[in-house]
């Protein structure tokens, strides 16, 4: 479906202001649908097109926008946007675009086989009428109903002479604010004191949520105790605005406030009232839930930090080496799952940017170099942003991968053994390649050191660290995992691929 900007290039020569000043009409003009209790339809004269030899006599509307009432039931089920019709066929908002007056009569409903109310309201831009707001409604235009009724209908009069004054759309008013309130939501009339001259059930109502039984009529909102610098600031100065009330702690209501005018005077305003206590309160406890979940990452990082502390010192006090040594690993490890933990705990979203945690784990395997040779770790490539529950397993299986480069791969020698002979210090490379694949994510380790024992298989190793690798890789990323002795034309040393496949984010 064409949008109204759509229909305006293809069809008519409206200037971008008169289009601006139309939008900002069908972004507001439901409540003049709720007001008169009709449907309405916006229609622009179509510019003769170019193809015709002759400009055509008939000259053809089209309908840029419609809109139906919440209140009544439609008397317009087809939905006639984009449709064009010669000015003949419907004369009465010719005569209203050509005369520049208010039209009223009535037209033939094909469905209801009666002749039903219609009223053509130019819309004016300036001095120019660019366009007719047609409203068709079942109710007389006029006439005896209920106090509401002639209230809601006496508002649109007001409302719809400000259209055919160029007052109505306000310059300038942002359209379309989603919460803005709607004539069902309440609606108060004020006069040019801002004194209540009627107020409708509904807002009736939120008043008495907001604790206010005394009746409104005749009273200002400020006599009613509530807030009304805003509404003093829309009535002085005959712009719109939209104000949040709070009452007591508890109620919030939504104030839009707008003036009416005549001839420029202000006359008056209506104030759509609506309680938003319940959407407010709903945003706080949303942002209290994501404030909580950060707090959990936050504590489950420092518990494991404490765990990993306990660990080391733990460490530093066993004098058997292979205890030692296991008590170190076992650090290292809840220390890189403590890495996932601490990005989650910054950022409540199920999502980590893995790139952040390969540096801390590059960092954490350089600390641990034992080796005499100097190691290079680079890394190429990323992987965005990872789900929490894949970034955890494949964090823990990158710093094992990495841990085993620097510890297995290149010569240990008694420290400072280089130094009486330089030749050994050759630098040692491991290069972290990361990337997305077929849809899988794509971990691989490099290094050129000595390669593998012989007879090396990953799938039968029962070494602790190769053992959790294949778990975590098997179960809990259900991936791949290939580990090969890279052979000595292509460089030597080891090289190993893990491919994840990609799960959509929980
Ligand atoms: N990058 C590598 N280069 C050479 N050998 C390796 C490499 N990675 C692993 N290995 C070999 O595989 C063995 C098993 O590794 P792993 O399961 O991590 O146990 P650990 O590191 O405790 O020895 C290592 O002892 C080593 O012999
Ligand atoms: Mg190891």
């Amino acid at each position: 479906m064409p949008t109204p900007a759509e229909l305006a290039q293809s069809h008519t020569e409206l200037r971008p202001e008169e289009l601006g000043h139309l939008q900002r009409l069908l972004g507001s003009w439901s409540v003049l649908a709720d007001l008169s209790f009709s449907d309405l339809l916006l229609v622009v004269p179509v510019t003769p097109d170019e193809g015709h030899p002759t400009p055509t006599e008939d000259p053809e509307l089209v309908v840029l926008g419609q809109m139906r009432p919440n209140n009544r039931p439609t008397l317009v089920d087809q939905d006639l946007v984009g449709q064009t019709i010669n000015e003949t066929q419907w004369d009465l908002a010719s005569k209203c675009l050509h005369t520049g007056e208010i039209v009223r009569g009535s037209i033939h409903h094909p469905v209801l086989g009666e002749q039903v109310p219609v009223e053509n309201i130019p819309v004016r831009f300036g001095d120019v009428v660019i366009a007719v707001l047609l409203r068709v409604s079942l109710a007389p235009l006029k006439g005896p109903t209920s106090m509401y009724e002639r209230t809601y209908l006496d508002v649109f009069e007001r409302l719809a002479d400000m259209v055919a004054q160029s007052a109505f759309p306000y310059p300038d008013e942002d359209v379309g604010t989603e919460e803005a309130p709607r004539v069902g939501d309440g609606v108060v009339v004020v006069d040019a004191d801002g004194r209540v001259e009627f107020a409708s059930p509904n807002a009736m109502n939120a008043f008495h949520r907001m604790g206010i039984y005394a009746p409104p009529e005749g009273r200002r909102f400020g006599d009613l105790d509530i807030e009304e610098t805003a509404i003093e600031w829309a009535l002085t100065n005959g712009r719109p605005v939209v104000e949040e009330v709070e009452r007591r702690p508890d109620v919030i209501v939504l104030l839009h406030c707008i003036p009416l005018l005549s001839h420029g005077v202000v006359t008056g305003a209506m104030i759509l009232l609506r309680d938003v206590t319940d959407v407010r309160r709903l945003d706080r406890l949303l942002l209290s839930k994501d404030a909580a979940i950060r707090e959990v990452h936050h504590r489950v990082k420092n518990n494991l930090q404490t765990i990993s502390s306990l660990l080391s010192l733990q460490a530093r006090r066993v004098d058997e080496r292979a205890a030692r040594i296991a008590l170190q690993e076992a650090e290292r490890r809840v220390r890189s799952i403590s890495l996932v933990h601490e990005i989650l705990s910054r950022d409540p979203s199920d999502q980590v940017p893995f790139a952040e945690i390969v540096v801390s784990l590059v960092q954490m395997a350089e600390d641990s170099v034992v080796s005499s040779q100097p190691i290079v770790i680079t890394t190429n490539g990323d992987l965005g942003d990872v789900t929490a529950d894949v970034a955890t397993p494949l964090a823990v299986t990158l710093a094992e991968l990495l841990q085993n480069a620097v510890e297995h791969a290149f010569d240990v020698e008694p420290a400072g053994a280089h130094e009486t002979s330089p030749h050994k210090a050759e630098v040692g490379h491991v290069d972290v390649t990361l990337s997305h694949q077929d849809g899988e994510l794509v971990v691989a380790v490099r290094d050129d050191g000595r390669g593998l024992p012989e007879g090396f298989d990953i799938e039968k190793t029962t070494s602790l660290g190769l053992s959790i690798v294949r778990d975590l890789v098997a179960s809990q990323l259900e991936g791949r995992i290939a580990m090969e002795a890279v052979p000595a034309a292509e460089g030597g040393g080891t090289r190993v691929v893990i491919s994840v496949p990609v799960r959509a984010p929980r």
